[in-house]
């Protein structure tokens, strides 16, 4: 029988049956390879005549106890990981090379360590003396932490085995490679493979692992997404150049909520940590300027306030520019649609520039009324009452819809000294004293009462 070949992306894992410039998939170009051919193992020939061993079956109902978890003592690494981590997890921390992620993870492990968590930090990109240079100068020296660089996956796991840690960080995956898949070390199959034997060894075994992943541009090497499926949790560490701090984000958590955030800030002794980021988040400007909201907004579990700029500038002849930074730019039309539409307000001719401060990204459509608050204070020139905060979702009728969470977004914006909220209509609040609310049916009514436009 002829050998048919696979190809899959190197992007997003997708296995294509021939060769293409584009996956269809997920859109990126030049990222489909040909994948290593499978040995005639029993899926090849097929089942036949052989039988396989009975597996026991149980019950739903158990008695177990939930997974004891232990926390590292870096909070905001606790909440990601979803109160601290379970044994013979596997999580994947992906990112951008130069981010940060073997910082966080020396320091994670470190912190573990010290807390009796038995770990084995393997690194297939940096020397041991480079990595024990970088732990001196984060004062993490004496942390109980066992080093060592390698790349061949058969040393490390007959190590590990014999080691029996609680942790093994390996940094990262797509240095690792197996002698039985005859590719390059960073390919789709050897990622694929490196990653399927560790997370089989961490169950097996009752050995945490970590695999460091870096997002990659180019299609040659596979990136943090081909190992997604393979992990119970998910974690990208976030930040944009230029700014100094962090977001590590879980995008995937079986033993714990998905989207919690943890803030750090990335200094000369390595990351620390930001446990009130809406701080970080708001600009420092005392004065109210036009065009500036601020959004009450929740990311995970905690309330997080974050300032929407926005420019509103005639354009020159021709095609308008709307150009976003920090949240989703479909959402951005529709807003200005809805205030063409419903509430007269045109931005026909007028460009439209619209950034999240510090470097945030936000995805609640909680953040709708802020971010129509802030193109309308651009574009009549009018600056929102001092110490405001907005949140509320649009319609696509015009109406402002009730979010959740409405206490723990107005307490938040209280702690933080503002003194009043713009929210909608039949928002749930209880009592928070010292903060004036005002509840707003429709967009058309912020149009009047605030700007006095429309
Ligand atoms: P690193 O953890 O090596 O990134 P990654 O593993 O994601 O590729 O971090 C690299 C950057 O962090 C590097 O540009 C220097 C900076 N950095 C600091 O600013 N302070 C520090 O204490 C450390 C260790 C790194
Ligand atoms: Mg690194």
């Amino acid at each position: 029988m002829a050998k048919t070949a696979s190809f899959s992306c190197s992007n997003c894992g997708a296995i294509h049956s021939k060769w293409s410039g584009r996956c269809d998939d997920c859109g990126a170009w030049n990222t489909i390879a040909e994948d290593a051919p499978l040995s005639a193992g029993p899926s090849a020939k097929g089942l036949g005549a052989a039988r396989g061993t009975t597996i026991p079956l149980s019950d739903l109902a158990s008695t177990e106890k939930p997974p004891e978890r232990t926390k590292s003592g870096i909070a905001e690494l606790d909440r990601v990981l979803g109160g601290g981590i379970v044994p013979a997890s596997a999580i994947l921390v992906g990112g951008d090379p130069g981010i940060g992620k073997s910082t966080l993870l020396l320091q994670g492990a470190a912190a573990f360590a010290r807390r009796g968590i038995h770990s084995v930090y393997i690194s297939g990109e940096e020397a041991s003396a480079q990595i024990r240079m970088r732990a001196k100068r984060l004062g993490l020296a004496d942390a109980p932490v066992k080093l060592a660089t390698e790349t061949d996956l058969r040393n490390i796991l007959t190590t590990i085995e014999k080691e029996a840690p609680d942790l093994v960080i390996i940094d990262s995956i797509q240095t690792m490679w197996l002698d039985t898949v005859d590719s390059a070390p960073g390919s789709v199959s050897q990622v694929r493979a490196t990653a399927h034997e560790l997370t089989t060894f961490a169950k097996k075994r009752g050995v945490s692992v970590i695999l460091v992943g870096h997002v990659t541009k180019e299609g040659q090497i596979a990136g943090p997404r081909v190992v997604e499926h393979m992990v119970d949790t998910v974690l990208y560490f976030e930040g944009e150049r230029g700014h100094q701090f962090r977001i590590l984000r879980a995008v995937k958590n079986r033993f714990g909520p998905a989207d919690e955030i943890g803030v750090f800030e990335m200094t000369g002794e390595g990351l620390s940590e930001v446990p009130n980021p809406s701080v970080l988040f708001l600009s420092e400007n005392d004065t109210p300027a036009s065009g500036s909201a601020v959004f009450a907004g929740i990311e995970g579990t905690r309330p997080v306030l974050c300032e929407f700029q926005a420019l509103v500038s005639p354009a020159p002849a021709g095609q308008a520019r709307r150009s976003v930074v920090g949240w989703d730019g479909g959402r951005l039309s529709m807003i200005l649609a809805v205030l063409e539409a419903r509430c007269g307000i045109p931005f026909a001719g007028l460009d439209v520039y619209l950034n999240v401060a510090g470097g945030l990204r936000v995805s609640e459509p909680a953040a709708d009324l802020a971010v129509a608050a802030a193109l309308l204070s651009a574009r009549e020139d009018i600056a929102l009452p001092k110490g405001t905060v907005v949140f509320g979702e649009i319609s696509l009728s015009g109406h402002v819809r009730p979010v959740g969470q409405t206490e723990t977004r107005l307490k938040e914006a209280k702690k933080l000294g503002f003194t009043q909220a713009l929210l909608p209509d039949r928002s749930k609040i209880g009592t928070v004293a010292g903060l004036k609310v005002q509840k707003l049916p429709d967009l058309a009514t912020m149009v009047g009462d605030i700007f006095g436009a429309g």
